[in-house]
């Protein structure tokens, strides 16, 4: 992992291709989720009003799927590296973040400590009216209700939604602070969180792109690595 001791801080900015190999369906391309669902009845607020409970169908299987797959070399050797590092001396989770767009929780279940959630998390509900948050990994959920008589609803970001702004400023915090930023599987194609490679490239971090395909941000990236998640981090780290 000699490449990765060379920089104080490192970012893994990670999307649903980061999860690919581990079995989570991803959202666009081959295979995609808004392929087969439209968003607009399964993946916003308007949906979840007019029909709960079919949104609750929707999430509560893929609540079934997500917990069926496991995280995969990539996903456990980022939280290696923390580790490694912090035993090395290089501070609080050996400098490591990471930001990710995906909800499934596959980071922490390989061990990483330090996970920005910027769409929520599958393993959270929420309650639509009074916003209390708890964690959840009943399969399936036991009651789509709040104990104060209102439906609960996932803890993530809908199309529509506001990103949780205490999690975005934590995330732009370590972006812009890291020497390294490494994005993985994401299309790019969602906002605010396809802004965020931005202050990486702004403060002058070394930025190296994971994806098997070009993207529309791909130009910002010092490097490429064209190929699957699972290949290209041991490369990268050298293993
Ligand atoms: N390794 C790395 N990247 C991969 C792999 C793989 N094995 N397989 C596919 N990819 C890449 C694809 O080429 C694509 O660029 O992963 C990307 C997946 O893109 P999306 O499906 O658009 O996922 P993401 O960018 O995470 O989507 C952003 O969209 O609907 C929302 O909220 C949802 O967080 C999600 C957001």
């Amino acid at each position: 992992m000699n490449l990765m001791l060379t920089y104080p801080r490192i970012v893994f900015f990670t999307g649903a291709g980061m999860s690919k190999e581990s079995g989570v369906p991803t959202y666009r391309g081959e295979g995609g989720l808004w392929k087969e669902y439209r968003y607009q009845d399964y993946a916003c607020q308007s949906a979840f009003e007019n029909n709960p409970e079919a949104v609750w169908n929707f999430h509560d299987q893929r609540r079934a799927v997500t917990a069926a797959c496991q995280p995969h070399v990539g996903h456990e050797l980022i939280a290696r590296l923390a580790k490694e590092r912090q035993a090395a001396g290089r501070g609080t989770n050996g400098g490591v973040t990471v930001v990710t767009q995906n909800i499934d929780g596959m980071h922490q279940r390989a061990g990483s400590e330090i996970v920005y959630e910027l769409h929520g998390s599958l393993w959270r509900v929420r309650c639509d009216s009074c916003c209390e948050v708890s964690h959840n990994l009943e399969l399936p959920l036991r009651s789509r209700v709040h104990h104060c008589g209102n439906f609960l609803r996932p803890d993530i970001v809908w199309f529509g939604d506001s990103l949780s702004r205490s999690t975005l400023t934590k995330a732009v915090d370590a972006i812009s602070r890291c020497s390294l930023f490494v994005s993985i599987g994401t299309s790019g194609a969602v906002y605010p969180a396809a802004r965020l490679p931005l202050h990486a490239i702004e403060s002058g971090a070394a930025c190296i792109e994971i994806n098997p395909e070009s993207t529309p941000v791909s130009q910002h990236y010092q490097q490429h690595l064209r190929g699957p998640a699972s290949v290209m981090l041991p490369q990268l780290l050298g293993l």
